[in-house]
């Protein structure tokens, strides 16, 4: 996978729970009682997944890319981002202050909740503009394909180095299950998932692709794979080369659009 693409795809993982944050600020704001140990498992998830692994992905792996292609820190988009990021660990750090000392019932240290919380998502929301429409293009114009699949692996290993084995899948557990409690629509609960479009990639590369994606996910995670035609074919390479390491369910199935969720599964051997 591109290390833009994966940052992408983060980003959508970091909407999800802005979304849990903006809904249980709101039950806040309009005085109902939201059990502190919520606010806490949410500021745990930012601080782990947002900041120290994906903030840190940027900041020690990507951005120091960019700039040595050219890419000014200084006066420039990258200097920026990253005087963004030191805001807004600013106003998870007053948060959390907050929040260690809250008790339901304490309106003042709700009014500080609230309005940090607020001031933090706004940043963000333009924060992930900012990178999306206009770093992340300038990355994919000036970094090579095999340059954007090294940092790819760089993230990874920071990721398993920072975070360790399975924290990943815990954070992501707990913030569905915030999710359940505080986001109502049922297309508001889902977490985004990324389609992938076979037909727009080359057939030359395109099974590699598709692969290089696969071996991106977590155990439990999955994508969305959509075809012009049936990928049969796709299925017993599967079948071949990663036999009970998959999960494959057709969402769609023509007579012009076939879409396909391919998972990986939690445990090798489980399903197929
Ligand atoms: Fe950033
Ligand atoms: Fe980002």
């Amino acid at each position: 996978m591109k290390a833009t693409e994966q940052l992408r795809k983060e980003h959508e993982t970091v909407r999800f729970a802005m979304r849990v944050m903006d809904s249980l600020v709101a039950r806040l704001e309009q005085g109902e009682t939201v059990p502190s140990a919520h606010l806490e498992q949410l500021l745990d998830f930012i601080s782990i997944f947002t900041d120290q692994c994906h903030h840190g992905k940027e900041e020690e792996i990507f951005f120091p890319a960019l700039e040595s292609v050219g890419i000014p820190v200084k006066g420039g988009p990258i200097g920026m981002m990253l005087q963004e990021h030191e805001i807004m660990r600013g106003h998870i750090r007053a948060l959390k202050q907050a929040a260690d000392r809250w008790k339901p019932g304490n309106d003042e240290l709700v009014a500080v909740i609230v309005q940090n919380a607020r001031t933090y998502l706004t940043w963000l929301d333009s924060h992930i503009d900012k990178e999306n429409n206009i770093l992340f293009a300038m990355a994919d114009m000036h970094l090579s394909e095999s340059r954007q699949k090294s940092l790819f692996e760089e993230f990874e290993r920071l990721e398993s180095d920072r975070i360790g084995e399975g924290v990943h899948e815990q954070l992501h557990k707990t913030l569905h299950h915030l999710a359940d409690i505080y986001l109502t629509d049922i297309d508001e609960m889902k977490e985004p998932e990324e389609k992938l479009v076979a037909w727009k990639i080359p057939p030359k590369t395109r099974h590699a692709q598709i692969f290089q994606r696969f071996e991106g996910l977590h155990p439990g995670e999955n994508f969305i794979l959509e075809n012009d035609h049936d990928p049969k074919p796709l299925f017993y390479q599967f079948q071949i080369e990663r036999a009970g390491q998959f999960a494959w369910e057709y969402l769609q199935e023509g007579p012009d659009l076939w879409q396909v969720r391919i998972g990986k599964t939690e445990q090798v051997n489980q399903m197929v």
